[in-house]
């Protein structure tokens, strides 16, 4: 199949083009290198020894969509572009309506003017937001999310949700993210923040390798086992596999067959705590990790994790690497890479 794949060369983006490449589709990507690289699509060429062919731009640009879609004969998108820090989209709310959210509308607007009606959208767990019975169903309560991101990926799932119900020619399906981290086995393609690590994981790593001093963990006052945050950690590649699984599922479907959008949770059904995150990755990195117990961080939920059964029976995927993998592959990445793709 051929593939438009926004924020394609982003941690996720890169990740899902090596698993489509290496499954045989025909990928495009479209990126503003806002928080990417170019040099990231290099070294998918490296793992993948395909060139990708990509074009910079951001997906409000309604013109350039146009001209992608008028140019190229995609059969379906897997839409990830979106701003995604938790804590910035709470200072800066309008930067992530107007990229998150109208970014998706002009987006649709363009697919369905040229006929591309095949979508899968990029969501987070973050849109079941607190006090919700663990572990998490696709039907379980999506409820207020605790911070402006989380709220724009609602918003796009109820916006996708309404262009599905209007026109059944549509094919859309939500992919819920709980917690990528880790890195390609090749240690070629990984996480590279900008700057100070909002997220665990990269963290702990920049903490193992002398980067940063210590772990801040966020409060150990949690109703959770330690006391501290409970997370559904996913390796990376098996999320992309489960993004491909979506598509070949897609397209074997029969086309108008339903009004209504499909929502798989991408998660392993596994939660883990601060504190047993830091003792993986030191293990699986031989470094001492110091940390710091501090107050909790606003927006925090005591824990998150998956059930996965409907990605399992439905998408035939399920994550197969555990913690002391992901924790691996992301200190490989770490230790190859220590200032990320520079
Ligand atoms: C995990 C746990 C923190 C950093 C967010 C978004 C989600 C997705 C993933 C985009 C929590 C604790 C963290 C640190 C800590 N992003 N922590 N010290 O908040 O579960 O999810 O990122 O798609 O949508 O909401 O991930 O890695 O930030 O936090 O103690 O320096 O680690 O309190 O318990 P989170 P995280």
């Amino acid at each position: 199949m051929k593939v438009l794949v926004t924020g394609g060369a982003g941690f996720i983006g890169t990740h899902i083009i090596v698993c489509l490449l290496e499954r045989g589709h025909d990928v495009h990507v479209l990126d503003d290198f806002s928080n990417s690289s170019e040099k990231a699509l290099k070294r998918v060429k490296n793992i993948t020894g395909k060139f990708i062919r990509f074009t910079k731009g951001s997906i409000l640009d309604g013109a350039l969509l146009s001209y992608l879609f008028a140019n190229e004969s995609f059969d379906s998108v897997i839409h990830l572009a979106a701003f995604k820090a938790v804590g910035e989209s709470s200072t800066n709310p309008l930067k992530y309506y107007e990229n998150n959210v109208v970014g998706t509308l002009v987006l649709s607007r363009a697919m369905k003017n040229f006929g591309v009606k095949r979508l899968i959208f990029s969501s987070s767990a973050t849109v079941y937001g607190d006090g919700v019975q663990m572990p998490l169903t696709e039907s379980s309560c999506v409820q207020d999310p605790t911070n402006p991101y989380g709220r724009t990926k609602l918003m796009m799932e109820q916006i996708l949700t309404d262009l599905a119900k209007s026109d059944p020619s549509w094919d859309i399906t939500v992919l819920r993210y709980f917690n990528p981290v880790g890195a390609h086995s090749s240690g070629l393609i990984g996480e590279d923040p900008n700057g100070i690590p909002n997220n665990l994981m990269p963290f702990v790593s920049q903490v193992a390798v002398g980067k940063r001093d210590k772990v801040s963990v966020f409060g150990n006052d949690y109703d959770t086992p330690d006391g501290t945050g409970v997370r559904d950690y996913i390796h990376i590649e098996d999320l992309a596999l489960g993004h491909v699984k979506a598509l070949e599922k897609q397209n074997s479907d029969q086309r108008g067959s339903s009004r209504n959008i499909k929502i798989y949770n991408l998660g392993t059904g596994r939660g883990y705590s601060v504190l047993e995150v830091i003792e993986a990755f030191s293990r699986a990195s031989g470094k001492k990790i110091p940390y710091e117990i501090v107050k909790r961080r606003p927006g925090d939920v005591a824990k998150c994790w998956a059930d996965p059964s409907k990605s399992e029976l439905e998408l035939g995927w399920k994550a197969t690497r555990d913690l002391i993998q992901m924790c691996r592959d992301a200190w490989n990445w770490q230790v190859n890479n220590p200032e990320g793709y520079e």
